[in-house]
């Protein structure tokens, strides 16, 4: 009686911690897909529909307007070239043909709202892992970030 009693202890006890280690791997293995999803994500989101966290929602461009152009070389130079290069990697990424891989809002979005993008956007968050330096925010204008928008549409 009392080995059976003992038997059957012993079954529960190896039972339960059977349970427990499936339940852990379980866990385990929902952790991993929550990485895999998480890593996804970003390649789920079309760079060219992402407008970014900031003021602008959305703008139409037109011609290319060449005062506009100047005044946005003017101001890029002024108050951009601390940390950027056109062709080259500095502080913070080249800009040559920044054009082509992010909207323009987005573009406008990050000049005005650099602090909140690198935090809730995720294509600014991996350029913030990847360049180790918050972008900063150089209180610009709308429409000072509207000329240095018109400057980078030109082949700069
Ligand atoms: C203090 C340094 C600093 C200054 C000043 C700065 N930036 Fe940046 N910028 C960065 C860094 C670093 C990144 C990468 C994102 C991050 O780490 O926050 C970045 C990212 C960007 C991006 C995204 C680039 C890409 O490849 O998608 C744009 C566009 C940009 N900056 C434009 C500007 C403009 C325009 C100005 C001037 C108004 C400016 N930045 C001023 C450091 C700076």
């Amino acid at each position: 009686m009392k080995l059976k009693f003992l038997t059957i202890l012993a079954l529960v006890v190896i039972m339960s911690s059977c349970g427990g280690e499936k339940a852990k791997e379980e866990v385990a293995k929902e952790q991993v897909k929550e990485e895999v999803v998480k890593e996804k994500e970003l390649d789920k989101i079309d760079p060219m529909k992402d407008k970014g966290v900031g003021p602008i929602k959305s703008i139409t461009l037109g011609d290319i307007d060449d005062a506009l152009v100047a005044k946005g070389k003017e101001v890029f130079k002024a108050k951009c070239t601390a940390c950027h290069k056109i062709t080259k990697r500095f502080v913070g990424p080249a800009l040559k043909g920044v054009i082509q891989r992010q909207t323009p809002e987005w573009i406008m979005n990050m000049i005005l709202n650099p602090e909140v993008m690198v935090v809730e956007n995720a294509r600014a968050k991996e350029l913030l892992m990847e360049y180790s330096a918050p972008m900063a925010n150089q209180n610009l204008t709308e429409e000072e970030a509207r000329a240095i928008l018109e400057y980078f549409r030109t082949k700069i």
